[in-house]
């Protein structure tokens, strides 16, 4: 499970990497994964528009080749996502309310059903909650024409469809204490209340200058971790270079490492050449695959 894996691992945690397929077949891409990572998360590979791209028709190659290649490593798997507002497929919003919950509910059982027993954590729901001051839901098909409930409808589903998998709600901008993430902090607060089944809370940890680590990161996800549920950093990357990144990098690590119930943290990508924000080279190794000094800081955290 690689070196930052095995790092991670001695802390009873892991250290993971989003993947994908497209890639899989560089010798030098799955060489770097499987020398470091002892987790993954497909980048895109399990998202809606490509699991069922029309009503019914599920398309599980891309998502199979990113598990088959974890599991012949050894690694965790992080389902990723059942119920988002991105890379949905048209014929979604299309739906009425009733055919929408319907169909909400089938594609969460058809997934979790076909990768049952091989996901570590499922992030069920994805970013559901506004940017800004609010605290107020996000417009999406599934709020709208749902309401508030289809949260916990999706995670009662869940819960059915692969008892032993963990359920996750993830967000971004939610990494401080925040309006944003005091919303999600009351949800799940909420949800462990009456029962509703939630077992962990994703921080994506998508960092730039004008969006830095926050100073009370540890003290949010303690919070979070009081409230009886895992914790874990699902999508970081931190734009820049140098030690201004590697600290940053530093101060995640060391944040999830402080709080008990953090058990893992994922970048969002193996190398700067492939990842979503290229130009803002927020990774751990560079475009030729060569260890930087953020790598270097996060080694010497775990
Ligand atoms: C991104 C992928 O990295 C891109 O390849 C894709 O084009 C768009 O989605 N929050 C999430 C991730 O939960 O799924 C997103 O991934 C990044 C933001």
């Amino acid at each position: 499970v690689g070196t930052l894996g095995n790092a991670a691992a001695a802390q009873g945690r892991y250290f993971g990497a989003a993947v994908s397929t497209a890639h899989l077949g560089e010798s030098a891409y799955a060489a770097a994964l499987d020398a470091e990572f002892g987790a993954v998360t497909p980048e895109n590979e399990m998202k809606w528009d490509t699991i069922e791209s029309s009503q019914n028709s599920f398309n599980f190659g891309p998502g199979d080749q990113i598990v088959a290649h974890a599991q012949a490593q050894n690694m965790l798997i992080r389902g990723h996502t059942l119920v988002w507002y991105q890379q949905l497929p048209g014929w979604v919003s299309g739906l009425s309310a009733s055919a929408l919950e319907s169909a909400m509910n089938n594609h969460i059982t058809q997934v979790m059903t076909h990768y049952k027993g091989k996901i570590y954590a499922w992030d069920v729901v994805n970013e559901a909650f506004q940017d800004g001051g609010s605290g107020a839901r996000r417009s999406s098909p599934f709020q709208d024409k749902i309401g508030n409930g289809y949260i916990e409808e999706a995670f009662r589903t869940a819960r059915a469809a692969d008892p032993n998998a963990k359920l996750c709600y993830n967000d971004y901008n939610t990494d401080g204490v925040n309006a944003k993430s005091t919303a999600v902090y009351n949800m799940v607060k909420d949800f462990k209340a009456r029962g509703v089944p939630i077992d962990c809370v994703g921080f994506q940890g998508h960092f730039n200058s004008q969006s830095p680590v926050p100073s009370d990161f540890q003290a949010n996800l303690q919070r979070f971790a009081d409230l009886g549920v895992d914790v874990q950093m699902t999508e970081v990357d931190v734009a820049g270079s140098g030690t201004a990144q590697a600290n940053s990098y530093s101060t995640i690590v060391k944040g999830c490492l402080a709080v008990t119930r953090c058990t893992g943290i994922t970048v969002w990508g193996v190398t700067d050449k492939y990842s979503w924000r290229s130009s803002d080279t927020p990774l751990l190794l560079d475009g030729n695959y060569q260890k930087k000094p953020s790598y270097d800081a996060v080694l010497a955290a775990l």
